[in-house]
C-alpha cells in the first residue's frame, strides 16, 4: 500500500528511501522550528543538536514537499525519525489538491524536547554539534538552501543560519598563512 509523507526537515534535501512522486505541498496549522534535540544523527546524547520539529498553530503554514512511498520506505522513515519523532496524520495540500498522509513530529513532552532558546544560543548549540549523520550545521545550511531552492520563505530557518553562519566565522578567523610566511 501506497502512503503519502510530508517532509519538511531533512526529508527535503537527504530523500535517500525509494519514493514514487514527489510534490511541492504544505501543511496548515503548524510551524518549523528548530526545538527538538538530536542525540544521533546531528548530536551526541552528551552534547546533542537541534533539529526541526513541527508546532501546532492554528492559522500558521508549513511548506515542504509530499512523497509518495511504499510501505518499506515508510519502515525505513520510521526508524530514521526514531528520536522523539511520532506519526501524525495530516492533510497534504498540494496542487493537485489535499492527499491524507502522514508527517513526523516529536512533540512537547518527549525526552528530546527542548523547545525555544534565545537565538544565539540555538545557533551556538547548532554550531558545535555533530553526530553520526555529520555537523548539525550542514543540517541547517542543507535545509536552508533546499527552502530556498524551493522559494520558501521560512524567517525562523533563515535567522539561524544566518546567525550560526555569522558565530562561526567570528569563532574560526580567516587563516591567512600566505601573508604570515611572507613576514616569517
Ligand atoms: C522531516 O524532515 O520531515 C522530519 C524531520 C527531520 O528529519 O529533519
Amino acid at each position: 500500500m501506497a502512503h503519502w509523507v510530508f517532509g519538511y526537515g531533512s526529508l527535503l534535501w537527504r530523500a535517500d528511501f525509494p519514493y514514487q512522486a514527489c510534490r511541492r505541498a504544505h501543511i496548515r496549522g503548524w510551524s518549523r522550528r528548530f526545538w527538538q534535540a538530536s542525540r544521533d544523527h546531528r548530536g551526541t546524547p552528551q552534547a546533542p543538536g537541534r533539529v526541526v520539529t513541527l508546532i501546532a498553530r492554528p492559522g500558521e503554514r508549513c511548506d515542504g514537499l509530499a512523497y509518495r512511498v511504499e510501505e518499506n520506505s515508510l519502515a525505513r522513515l520510521d526508524h530514521r525519525e526514531k528520536d522523539g519523532y511520532q506519526r501524525v496524520a495530516v492533510d497534504i495540500h498540494t496542487a493537485c489538491g489535499p492527499l491524507p498522509g502522514i508527517t513526523y513530529v516529536a512533540p512537547p513532552g518527549n525526552p528530546g524536547y527542548l523547545g525555544p532558546r534565545r537565538l544565539d544560543e540555538m545557533a551556538r548549540q547548532i554550531l558545535e554539534a555533530a553526530g553520526a549523520s555529520g555537523r548539525n550545521l550542514d543540517y541547517l545550511r542543507g535545509l536552508a538552501e533546499a527552502l530556498r531552492r524551493l522559494g520558501v520563505a521560512d524567517s525562523h530557518v533563515a535567522a539561524l543560519a544566518e546567525r550560526a553562519t555569522a558565530l562561526g566565522a567570528r569563532a574560526t578567523p580567516t587563516a591567512r598563512p600566505g601573508i604570515a610566511a611572507r613576514r616569517a
